[in-house]
């Protein structure tokens, strides 16, 4: 059977695909249909953090899918609360609501800003230049790229974009009418941007003095990616709202958006739902994913292999004139090149690497979050060979 025939005839066509067709993953490798074997720098974009099929998460998916699959949000399972009560141990006191995708969650936030902002006629978003919440059309709304949002106008208003990790290009959108701002802590599909810690510490005391709600979207950041649960955790920060996705399921469909106890009663019944958000099976997936990252010391492991890629990333800058930066933090990092990414990306993948680019000139590397030293190192002299190709 001809699977990208069928692609072809029967799947929509809304995605640049490449490489072959894959059939098993194990950790950081994937094999293909021809048994090839393929090292992945960049599980799920983010999604696979615990690499491919663990078996903890592939032993309790098997479970619970025989005890519960699935119960509606207006009856009670054990799973969600427990899940909800994990949450928030990490980040702060409040309350989760549960949904499946990240622009899902995202949405949800946008909603409660509303919501909040609407007992003052309060509408106006604050959102950033080259960021990324997914593509509901809340979401795409506060995604301020052109080349996302050119064949979907007029998206929500009013929102106002600003300069990511420039204060005062902030303070200068802020109106009467500005109800919320919206930022991922770090740029993922942007070109993973980073910001100053006083950069947050500003937004966070400008916000607070003026009633303004400081929402993260940590669907990318979030869950032990950055060396933290949560990114804003490295900043010593913290958001009204934080939206959750990617790694909370690693890899099975959950996501949430997570509200500090003050903002908790905006939303009441009948306000907001989703079907399948919060299922017995989703979350129970993501109590075990918590559960994995303290028994297999994760964060440990995300400190650890996060420095030697680090280290390893800054050897290729001083090695090829090609690499104009390097950016990231924890296990999530990019080189900005001089040249064009794709060439490199694919020269990568020629070689059985899989790693990611974004924005032209921007390569990413997220490797799962328990990624082996020796495994990291060989797919490292993978894109080293790559580079080396282009200098
Ligand atoms: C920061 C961020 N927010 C939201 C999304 C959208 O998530 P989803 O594709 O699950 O809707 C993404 C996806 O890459 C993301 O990186």
């Amino acid at each position: 059977m001809d699977i990208k025939k069928l692609y072809k005839q029967y799947v929509l066509n809304t995605y640049t695909r490449v490489g072959p067709v894959f059939i098993k993953g194990k950790g950081s490798f994937l094999w293909d249909d021809k048994g090839n074997k393929f090292l992945d720098l960049f599980p799920g974009w983010g999604v696979d953090i615990l690499g491919h099929s663990h078996s903890k998460i592939a032993k309790i998916l098997s479970l619970q899918s025989k005890e519960l699959v699935h119960v509606p949000n207006n009856l009670y399972q054990p799973y969600q609360a427990l899940l909800a009560k994990r949450i928030i141990n990490e980040a702060f006191k409040g309350k989760v609501f549960f949904a499946n995708s990240g622009a899902e969650a995202v949405e949800g936030a946008l909603k409660l800003a509303r919501a909040y902002g609407s007992q003052n006629k309060r509408t106006e978003i604050i959102c950033m230049e080259n960021s990324f919440h997914g593509r509901t059309l809340g979401a795409l709304s506060c995604t301020a790229q052109k080349k996302y949002q050119f064949a979907f106008r007029p998206l929500l208003k009013p929102i106002k974009v600003a300069k990511f990790g420039d204060f005062e290009s902030f303070k200068k959108k802020v109106s009467k009418k500005t109800v919320a701002v919206i930022l991922e802590p770090i740029q993922g599909e942007g070109g993973v941007n980073t910001a100053p810690k006083d950069y947050f510490l500003n937004l966070r005391k400008f916000c607070t003095a003026n009633d303004i709600l400081l929402i993260f979207d940590e669907v990318q950041t979030g869950m032990a990616r950055t060396g933290k649960m949560f990114c804003f955790q490295n900043y010593g920060v913290e958001p009204d709202v934080f939206a959750l996705s990617k790694g909370l399921g690693a890899g099975f469909p959950v996501s949430s958006f997570v509200v500090k106890e003050k903002f908790s009663k905006v939303l009441g019944p009948g306000m907001h739902a989703s079907t399948f958000g919060g299922s017995p099976l989703a979350t129970r997936v993501a109590l075990e994913v918590f559960k994995v990252i303290k028994q297999e010391k994760i964060l440990d492991n995300v400190n650890r292999q996060g420095a030697i890629l680090k280290e390893k990333l800054y050897e290729f800058k001083d090695k090829f004139g090609i690499i104009k930066e390097v950016r990231g933090l924890g296990l999530m990092w990019a080189l900005e090149l001089t040249i064009d990414a794709k060439p490199v990306f694919q020269e990568a993948l020629k070689n059985k690497l899989i790693i990611n680019f974004t924005h032209n000139t921007v390569l990413r590397i997220m490797p799962a979050l328990n990624i082996d030293r020796s495994t990291l190192l060989k797919g490292l002299s993978i894109l080293e060979k790559a580079l080396k190709e282009f200098v």
